[in-house]
């Protein structure tokens, strides 16, 4: 089933995600979280953090696995996902490190990272999976094209991918492979939340909600997911039923 939440601004949906995660985690403490990072979800980690500490959740048993990383930043990159969910999550939250499982990018056995990650994802199964969406269409690093069925893999990026992806950097950057959960994981968790914002991405919001499901366009994958919510804002739905 796929269901749609549409809210006016990136600060309504970002508190009603959180939400949703909050009363997720609330309602099993033992949740398998597996979420991306980036600017979309930046204010819902945030606002996460403050309804978990409010309200008191417990979150010592919470399994916490990061979907994706540039290949060879370090952690201490303010542009890596790690920077980004230490910064967010972890550190916020004192979680203990036995609660989160991260790529390592700098790793020279990123084989041995790929497959350790994919044995834990079908050891323990993902609960939740919180997902953005890229300017083509990807998500987490499963770039145009890949197989919808992937596992944990390590991709070429395109153009778009590595252009885009300066915005989280203060320097250029060299930015060429990604590292990432794979679709076939994505599929198989219990629920799924895309989350998206702004006009900029009402193209591939569109494309991904109506447009043909196609490895060429991964986001499609969202429409043979069995339990899926998508939340945007307005402008980020605006172009849905238009075509
Ligand atoms: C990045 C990441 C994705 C992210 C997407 C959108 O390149 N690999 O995990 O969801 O692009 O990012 P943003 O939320 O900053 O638009």
């Amino acid at each position: 089933m796929l269901s749609h939440l549409q809210f006016p601004d990136h600060e309504m949906m970002s508190a009603n995600t959180a939400d949703i995660i909050a009363d997720t985690i609330k309602a099993d403490p033992s949740l398998v979280l597996c979420m991306a990072s980036g600017h979309t979800p930046a204010r819902t980690c945030e606002l996460l953090v403050e309804k978990i500490l409010n309200q008191g959740i417990d979150h010592s048993r919470l399994s916490f696995i990061g979907l994706d990383e540039w290949v060879g930043l370090p952690g201490n990159n303010e542009g890596s996902c790690r920077y980004f969910f230490e910064h967010k999550i972890f550190s916020p939250l004192q979680m203990d490190p036995s609660q989160y499982h991260l790529f390592d990018a700098l790793s020279n056995d990123l084989e041995t990272e790929l497959r350790k990650m994919d044995q834990l994802i079908l050891k323990k199964g993902i609960d939740l999976m919180v997902v953005g969406i890229g300017m083509n269409g990807h998500i987490g690093f499963n770039e145009p094209g890949t197989p919808f069925t992937s596992l944990c893999h390590v991709a070429d990026l395109d153009e778009i991918t590595t252009s885009v992806g300066q915005k989280y950097f203060k320097e250029v950057t060299t930015l060429s492979r990604g590292i990432t959960v794979g679709l076939g994981h994505l599929m198989n968790a219990r629920h799924l939340i895309l989350i998206a914002n702004g006009a900029r991405k009402a193209g591939v919001v569109q494309r991904a909600l109506e447009g043909p499901v196609d490895p060429s366009f991964p986001a499609s994958i969202v429409q043979r997911h069995e339990n899926v919510t998508i939340i945007t804002d307005f402008e980020a739905a605006s172009l849905l039923g238009k075509s």
